[in-house]
Formats: structure tokens, sequence, C-alpha cells
């Protein structure tokens, strides 16, 4: 059992990797190993910026060049729903009240996703928690774009701005969002 637990860790984390040097590659950086710190945050070369996120079956990461792009976080989870008793912590009552998603399975699941792509983002930048109550989403389906406001004004602004931007999608079996602020957005 434990060994199946270690062997799983360790494809997952080649994985992330290998998608990761990938990414990178196609942005013009060598494919050079990616480390990690002590606290797991890979080391990503100079001049690049990512993010490597782990569902139960799927992995992805993302890049960008850090001239571009001041925070990039990627969150995938399984597309199972949330428990109904998670809905009042993770959403707000405006969430709740948007009729266009509330009643869909992922629904919830989304928002749920998205504020931890945005928590992901948020917390390096700020040295600052989030809870879910802090943050207010609006999703589009047409672009599958989201914006997220940290709506608690007890909370730090990120890079001077009260919203993350980001994108979200839903694919078989999972969703993921990407939280990512541009240089001079
Ligand atoms: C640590 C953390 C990434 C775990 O998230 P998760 O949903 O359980 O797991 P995910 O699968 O999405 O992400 C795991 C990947 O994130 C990366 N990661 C791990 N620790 C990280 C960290 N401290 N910072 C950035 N990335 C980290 C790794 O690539 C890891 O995968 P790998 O070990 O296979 O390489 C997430 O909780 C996090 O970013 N927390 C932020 C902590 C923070 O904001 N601290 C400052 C506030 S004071």
């Amino acid at each position: 059992m434990l060994g199946s637990v270690v062997l799983r860790r360790r494809r997952e984390f080649a994985w992330g990797r290998h998608h990761a040097r990938e990414a990178l590659v196609r942005l013009g950086f060598a494919p050079v190993p990616i480390l990690s710190r002590a606290d797991r945050a890979p080391v990503w070369p100079l001049g690049a910026i990512g993010s490597i996120s782990h569902s139960s079956s799927d992995c992805g990461a993302v890049v960008g060049r850090s001239s571009d792009v001041l925070a990039l976080r990627l969150d995938i989870e399984d597309e199972e729903p949330l428990g109904a008793d998670l809905l009042p912590i993770i959403c707000t009552p405006a969430e709740i009240e948007l009729s266009e998603w509330s009643g869909s399975r992922v629904g919830p699941k989304l928002i749920f996703i998205i504020k931890e792509a945005v928590y992901k983002s948020y917390g390096p930048a700020t040295g600052e928690f989030l809870d879910f109550q802090d943050v207010s989403v609006r999703t589009n389906d047409q672009s599958g774009m989201f914006e997220a406001e940290i709506v608690n004004s007890e909370k730090p602004m990120s890079f001077g701005s009260r919203t993350i931007n980001g994108i979200y999608l839903l694919f078989e079996g999972g969703i993921l969002a990407l939280a990512a602020r541009f240089r001079g957005a």
C-alpha cells in the first residue's frame, strides 16, 4: 500500500516536471531540470515563472516569462461535485444566487477551484491568507474567463489591485483554473 502511494507520488511529480519542461522549451527556455525548494515550490529558471498542479488523475503545468507575468498559479481538481454542506462555506451569497451555474453539477466546484487558484497567487504576493468568503468570483462561460474580487477590505491588495483575473476550463474528468497577473495590467 505504502509502495503504491510512493510510486504514485513519484509519477505525479515526474509528470508535473515533464509538462513544465515542455512548456519552458516552447517558450524558448533551455530544458533544464526543475528542482524544488525546501517548501516544495518549483525553482523556475531565471526569467521564467510557472505553476504545477495535480488532481487524482491529471496534472498540468503553466509557465510564462517573468518579464511579462508577475504571478501565475494553476489549480486542477477532479470534477467530483462539492458536498451541499460546503456550498455556503465556499460560495458567497451573491455567488449562490447566480442562477447560471448554481443548479449545475460543477458550478460550485468551479468556484472552489477558481478560489484555490486565486488563493495560491495571492498568498505569496501578499504574505496573507484568504478565506473563501474574502473573494467573490464572476465567471464568463462564453470566454472561459473569470474575475475574482477581494471583497474583504481588511485584506491587502495584490499587486496594487483587488481584482485577480484568469481562465478556467472544464475537461473530461476535471476542471482547471489559472490565475494570472500580467505586468502593466
Ligand atoms: C502548497 C500548495 C501549492 C499545495 O496546493 P494543492 O492544491 O494541495 O496541490 P497542487 O497539486 O495544486 O500543487 C502541488 C504543486 O504545487 C507546487 N508547490 C508546492 N509547494 C509550493 C509552494 N509553497 N509554492 C508554490 N508552489 C508550490 C509543486 O509544484 C507541487 O507539485 P510537485 O510537488 O509535484 O512539484 C498550495 O497550498 C499553495 O500554493 N499554498 C500557498 C501558500 C501560501 O500562499 N503561503 C503564503 C501565505 S503566508
